[in-house]
């Protein structure tokens, strides 16, 4: 489209920031995110994020944590639990905040602007991309190794074609939203499908007889004493399996019959998750010893190739499907987070925009891939995910306490759903913990860095938020990024 055209699609000119708005004629359709997330891909939403990579390889790094089958099992029920009392509070938060963004939306509600600042600032920026980068590095160790099976693939390998899954999501998710729901669906049922079948080798394996470890002698005999911060450092591994159970609150606005589908798809999801990873993990030690289970790379591999014969690629390839869906439904939530924030000023106005003929917030979805791809770059995996929980785990507790200053501070409001205090109440003491246990039992500067850059934000927050001020540049960038994006800001929704 010629700037000529950009202009007469938009006519009259923002003046007051300069960005060229769409005023559409009658009868055309308006520029705004459409309701096209029904309760199947809600769900898909849901699950197929929760459901990445962690259940194929995290089983390891609990039980290195506990020392034994039984604490194990027990840590991967308690993560369900917990996600389960979080989403409960989400679906409260929801239902009463019918806006996208999630936490985004309830801190601004609760707390005001600037703690709703800093999260979308500390997300936008690095949790969200690091997660999206993290499940994209599994994705690659896994395409790869098929074409290096004497060896670990190559580092620059695994980062290409970690490059190659994240530019690929994001372009479809920028090419329509209905595409991008139905990949999700499409992925969401591969790998529930792919934990059935290693359930169901779990279930053979019981049925000849491979119990032993399971039995309560056995069960409970640990390699050593567990400290609290085992449990601490055991739960973040679990809990980063379970990551993503608030995935459906990001995109609230795009949810048709928000105030029935949102919780009916959180009530369906965690259960079906948890219920799928305990067995999963039943499945494991039925087929592993702890010691097998602790010296093998990946365990559902290895389960694989115990079990499944000539079958066995099928374990990788489910993987790699997971993987990739896991991809497409960070990238999917990711985006609308900066979307919403970029539309309350606390962003730059291009990432509020949306594709005047795809409806997708293509802006936002480019941000976060390419902030993604650079993070792709550094090495230290294991140290993504500790400092990406010790963060995320700092706003999902401060959410949940949202939930409970909002029934003192906003006792009217409408709330479609009633969630029991005492569920947001477990959480912020659960979260607590995850915050504190790491940083006593491995005092680490890491931890002081990502708490000076959550509240670096402000430096930002003061000049270009609180007091307004906009380089004058600006708004030539902006119009420029429109013209080449062919983006405008939404249009008022029609009453
Ligand atoms: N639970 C996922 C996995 O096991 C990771 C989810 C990352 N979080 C997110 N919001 N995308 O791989």
């Amino acid at each position: 489209m010629s700037a000529e055209d950009m202009e007469m699609k938009h006519r009259g000119s923002d003046q007051q920031n300069g960005s060229l708005t769409a005023k559409e004629p009658p009868g055309v359709e308006t520029v705004q995110l459409k309701k096209r997330v029904g309760l199947f891909s809600g769900v898909a939403l849901i699950v197929g994020t929760m459901i990445g990579s962690g259940i194929f390889v995290s089983p390891k790094g609990v039980l290195r944590e506990v020392g034994g089958v039984g604490p194990s099992l027990l840590v991967w029920t308690g993560c369900g639990v917990i996600s389960m009392m979080g989403a409960l509070t989400y679906a409260e938060l929801g239902t009463m905040i019918k806006e996208s963004g999630g936490e985004y939306a309830y801190l601004f509600k609760a707390f005001g602007p600037i703690p709703a600042f800093l999260f979308q600032w500390t997300n936008v920026i690095l949790l969200k991309p690091s997660s999206l980068s993290a499940i994209a590095l599994s994705f690659a160790i896994y395409v790869g190794q098929p074409f290096y099976p004497a060896c670990v693939v190559p580092d620059a390998v695994v980062k290409f074609l970690a490059a190659v899954c994240i530019v690929l999501v994001t372009s479809l998710n920028c090419i329509s939203v209905k595409v991008a729901a139905r990949i999700q669906v499409f992925f969401t049922a591969i790998k529930v499908l792919a934990l059935g079948v290693i359930i169901g080798v779990g279930i053979y394996s019981l049925a000849i007889g491979n119990t032993l470890w399971l039995t309560p002698e056995k069960a409970f005999q640990t390699g050593h004493t567990i400290t609290i911060s085992d449990v601490g450092l055991a739960f973040y591994q679990g809990l980063w399996a379970y990551d993503g159970w608030n995935n459906l609150n990001f995109v609230t606005e795009e949810i048709q019959n928000p105030v029935r589908n949102l919780p009916l798809a959180i009530m369906i999801s965690i259960p079906l998750v948890t219920l799928l990873y305990v067995l999963a993990n039943v499945a494991y030690f039925s087929v592993m010893t702890p010691s097998e289970l602790l010296a093998s790379g990946a365990v559902a591999v290895t389960l694989g190739n115990r079990f499944l014969g000539v079958m066995s690629w099928v374990i990788p390839f489910a993987v790699v499907c997971s993987t990739f869906g896991a991809c497409n439904g960070s990238c999917f939530a990711a985006s609308r987070l900066c979307y919403t924030a970029a539309r309350k000023g606390h962003m730059v106005e291009i990432l509020s925009m949306i594709h005047v003929k795809l409806l997708t917030p293509s802006p936002a979805l480019m941000f976060n891939s390419f902030i993604a791809l650079i993070m792709i770059i550094p090495n230290d995996f294991d140290a993504i995910i500790n400092y990406f929980s010790f963060a995320a785990w700092m706003f999902y507790g401060s959410t949940c306490l949202s939930h409970i200053v909002m029934r003192f501070t906003q006792p009217d409001a409408e709330r479609p759903i009633r969630t029991p205090v005492i569920f947001p109440a477990l959480v912020v003491i659960a979260s607590l913990y995850l915050i504190v246990a790491p940083i006593i039992s491995e005092p680490n500067l890491w931890y002081l860095y990502a708490a000076i850059f959550i509240l670096a934000g402000l430096l930002f927050y003061f000049p270009f938020v609180y007091f307004g001020y906009h380089p004058p540049f600006m708004k030539y960038i902006t119009m420029f990024l429109q013209l080449l994006m062919n983006v405008s800001p939404p249009t008022e929704a029609p009453k």
